[in-house]
């Protein structure tokens, strides 16, 4: 039988998903038949093996190939890497843990190959669709609103804005990666708003499952990842969604900081120094773990001791912030800035500098 030339790509990213592979390859391989695609395995160095396992497979079935990333996270970024990453004309992006059935998939390339659609999306909500395998209704709940802001951010009704089984030509997903944060895993939102005019859809009702093995990564993160997205598209060419999020939370900090200093002063009577000292603890520890909750939450740190080596990273770089703050703000100060502004213009700088290091050293590749 001679190979069908490769048509589509599709991308898995995958976090602690080894079992699952092994079994989904082999139901992709009876919905497309022998030839024509290739799986993407786009892992963030997950703890199980998972890339392993897929170069395991890989060297029995040259149709697998793995993107292995370390010291990168994210649902969103991954399927980015994929898109890039693979010479096929299309390119679908699904769960591996077998929620999202792949039978839907010569339907959609079918569709798309027609010129039906731009994008082929598999809808859980849609005429058809069933999510009886699944129960989550916090998340069907969530799902209301997030439909009608989609709807002013894509201009497309969708009835799944939010899914992450879809397909489209890699060059398109290629032409708007530029213009995508990469943040969270609304992919499909961000190509969808990316776009110049409204993308043509197409939904194809799923009978979403439950998961396999192992378990979801997104739980409660869908409210958040899409107001952050929001803002994205909103105001994030002016103040990027990360820095304003950190600075947020950094804000947050000053009134905690506070609420420690006065605690101890009127409250135990102790001398400043000490109420000083005890407020900055607190308030660091505090912004450490908002910033690794929110504004970091696709590259989480986890576990005690990573937490513990994080924790003091970010002491670490939030010293060298306050050096900074100190230094420019004197400096304005003794050239004769109000001493309000003076301080207002340190704790800027000090926060680019805590925002620019952290983002490198506590929660990046270091
Ligand atoms: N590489 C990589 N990096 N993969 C990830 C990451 C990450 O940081 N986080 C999750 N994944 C992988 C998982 O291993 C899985 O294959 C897929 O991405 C989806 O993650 P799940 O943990 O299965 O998500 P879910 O089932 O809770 O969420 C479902 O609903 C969301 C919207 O409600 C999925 O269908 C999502 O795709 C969808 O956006
Ligand atoms: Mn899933």
């Amino acid at each position: 039988m001679s190979a069908a030339p490769l048509e589509l790509a599709i991308i898995l990213p995958t976090l602690n998903e080894r079992g699952n592979l092994a079994p989904l390859m082999e139901r992709i391989a009876a919905s497309l038949g022998e030839t024509g695609w290739e799986v993407l395995v786009v892992d963030d160095n997950s703890a199980d093996g998972t890339a392993d396992e897929a170069r395991a497979l890989a060297r029995g079935d040259n149709r697998i190939r793995v993107i292995q990333r370390i010291g990168r996270r994210g649902l969103a970024s991954a399927a980015i890497e994929g898109f890039c990453a693979t010479a096929a004309p299309f390119s679908a992006v699904m769960d591996a843990d077998h929620q999202h059935d792949p039978a839907l998939l010569p339907q959609m390339l079918e569709s798309l190959k027609a010129g039906e659609a731009d994008v082929a999306i598999a809808s859980r909500f849609a005429d058809g669709a069933s999510t009886k395998d699944w129960a989550d209704p916090e998340r069907e709940r969530l799902s209301g609103l997030a439909n009608s802001l989609a709807r002013r951010l894509t201009g497309v009704e969708l009835t799944d804005p939010m899914s992450g089984y879809f397909m489209l030509r890699s060059d398109i997903a290629r032409a708007l990666v530029p213009r995508l944060s990469g943040i969270g895993f609304k992919i499909l939102l961000d190509l969808l708003s990316a776009a110049d005019g409204p993308m043509r859809v197409r939904e194809f009702p799923l009978n979403f499952a439950a998961r396999r093995e192992g378990e979801s990564k997104l739980d409660r993160a869908i409210a958040f990842d899409f107001l952050a997205g929001l803002y994205d598209k909103t105001f994030g060419r002016l103040i990027p969604t990360r820095f304003a999020l950190f600075g947020t939370v950094g804000a947050a900090g000053v009134i905690v900081h506070m609420a420690v200093l006065a605690l101890v002063l009127f409250w135990f009577g102790e001398g400043f120094v000490y109420g000083q000292a005890a407020a900055v603890i607190v308030a660091m520890s505090f912004n450490f773990i908002l910033n690794n909750a929110l504004t970091y939450r696709d590259q989480r740190l986890r576990g005690a001791a990573t937490m513990l080596r994080g924790w003091l990273g970010f002491c670490l770089t939030c010293s060298v912030g306050a050096l900074a703050n100190i230094a420019v703000a004197s400096l304005l100060e003794s050239y004769g800035a109000f001493w309000m502004l003076a301080a207002l213009s340190g704790i800027l700088v000090g926060s680019v500098w805590n925002y620019a290091l952290s983002s490198r050293f506590v929660w990046g590749r270091y």
